[in-house]
């Protein structure tokens, strides 16, 4: 069955009959429950001003998932190289809502709008130390083009993955029941 459209967002019919909308655009005064997800994600979240930042850079690009009216996660991206990149910014999936499928809808949703926006790669940086995410992004065709020594404040290097966006422009979403 094909994913059904409620007003700009999809939605995904998850397994155990859960339901998951994502869309866009979310108003700015969903930034505070969203950085309440961010919380469960980072030991260093972004503050509350740099998500309205990048609600208000690329608010198409900032992506929310929701199962009924409880934010499950988000990502943030943003197009660069003179068009060529999207740039997965951020990715987070609230702790009680992992391993469903979530995390991959989100990286889904962005390469495809990166590719409606015509960009030919993704890219992102992710901590060396972060396997689940790395995980995530293997399986979906990333791969390791550089390192980045002491990236993050702590002092950890952070990779940076780099996808092919040109061989993606009919991605569906599995978990589609
Ligand atoms: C990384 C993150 C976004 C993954 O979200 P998620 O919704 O749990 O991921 P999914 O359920 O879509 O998982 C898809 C695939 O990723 C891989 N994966 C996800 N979590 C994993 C884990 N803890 N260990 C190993 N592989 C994992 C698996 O291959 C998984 O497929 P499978 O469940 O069929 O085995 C989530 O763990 C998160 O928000 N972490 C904290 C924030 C963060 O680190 N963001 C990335 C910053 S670069």
């Amino acid at each position: 069955m094909p994913p059904t459209y409620q007003g700009l967002g999809i939605t995904y019919s998850m397994n155990a009959g859960e339901t998951i909308s994502c869309s866009g655009n979310p108003p700015e005064d969903l930034l505070n429950e969203i950085y309440g997800v961010e919380l469960t994600c980072f030991k260093d979240p972004y503050p509350p001003r740099l998500l309205l930042y990048y609600v208000r850079l690329a608010p198409d690009l900032f992506i929310v998932c929701r199962s009924g009216e409880k934010i499950v996660g988000y990502a943030i991206g943003v197009i660069e190289n003179y068009g060529r990149t999207g740039h997965i910014v951020s990715i987070c999936v609230h702790k009680d809502h992992r391993r469903k499928g979530v995390g991959r809808i989100l990286m889904e949703t962005l390469e495809k709008l990166f590719i409606e926006k015509g960009a030919i790669e993704a890219k992102l940086e992710v901590r060396v130390s972060n396997e689940p995410a790395i995980s995530l992004y293997r399986s979906m065709g990333y791969t390791i083009a550089n390192i980045y020594h002491s990236y993050y404040s702590d002092g950890e290097d952070a990779y940076i993955m780099i996808k092919s966006l040109s061989k993606t422009r009919n991605v569906s979403p599995r978990y589609i029941s």
